[in-house]
């Protein structure tokens, strides 16, 4: 289906979106993983081919189904999510909504760890994961014009969020507060602070769904 059938300011463009948590075994049947719906990827990806785009999701184990009309890419673990990304770049912006796990397990089990009978726990090795916004960010050839990341934090969330986007060198962080007492976490609605060069936006509580329309709308400014 050509791009020209497809109306809408993103009519044309590719647009990569991560979502979801990674999983990263310990043994075939134990794995270590973020706290991630997926909820909010989801909304962006749906928002982003709303206005015309073509999208290439790529998501981790979500506990909500993907969009209907985007190119849905499953993985499992934070490699196979960078794998992933590598192969569906170019894009003309790139959303990384993704909680990625910062470590796998060094090692992982082939065989199942089984209980000791005499009482003594297994220990785990970990290796870090690659910074999949940090490498696209900072990509010498090819980088999407516009690469936006994700930041959950607490206590000063702009302080931290501002310093995460000149560390990684992303164009916008969208950062939220996932204090205990917002109950952003798990929930349907989001408080976010959009940091650019500009500075620090905050936007008003709404539904993810009205964070993810407002953000591609963003997208679509940024890319015309
Ligand atoms: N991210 C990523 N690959 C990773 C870790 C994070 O692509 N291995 C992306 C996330 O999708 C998000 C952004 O980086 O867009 C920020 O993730 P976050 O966990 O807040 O950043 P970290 O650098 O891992 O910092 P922290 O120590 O606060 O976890
Ligand atoms: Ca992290």
């Amino acid at each position: 289906i050509s791009a020209a059938l497809s109306a809408g300011p993103l009519a044309g463009k590719h647009v990569l979106v991560t979502s979801g948590p990674t999983h990263e075994p310990i043994d075939p049947v134990r794995y270590i993983a973020n706290r991630s719906s997926g909820a909010q990827g989801t909304a962006i990806a749906a928002a982003l081919s709303a206005l015309g785009a073509s999208v290439t999701f790529v998501t981790g184990p979500a506990d909500v189904r993907p969009p209907a009309g985007v190119n849905v890419v499953a993985v499992e673990t934070a490699q196979e999510m960078l794998g992933a990304v590598q192969v569906a770049l170019p894009a003309d912006a790139a959303i990384f909504a993704a909680a990625v796990a910062d470590w796998r397990v060094a090692s992982a089990n082939a065989s199942k760890i089984k209980k000791d009978t005499s009482g003594s726990l297994p220990s785990l090795e970990f290796a870090e994961n690659p910074d999949i916004l940090a490498i696209v960010s900072q990509m010498v050839d090819g980088r999407p014009k516009l690469v936006v990341g994700f930041a959950a934090e607490t206590d000063d969330v702009v302080a931290h969020a501002t310093a995460k986007r000149d560390r990684k060198g992303c164009d916008w962080i969208v950062a939220n507060d996932v204090s205990p007492e917002t109950g952003i976490m798990g929930g349907s609605e989001n408080a976010v602070v959009l940091i650019s060069s500009g500075g620090a936006e905050e936007w008003p509580r709404m539904t993810k769904d009205q964070v993810a329309r407002k953000l591609a709308a963003r997208v679509a400014e940024a890319l015309t």
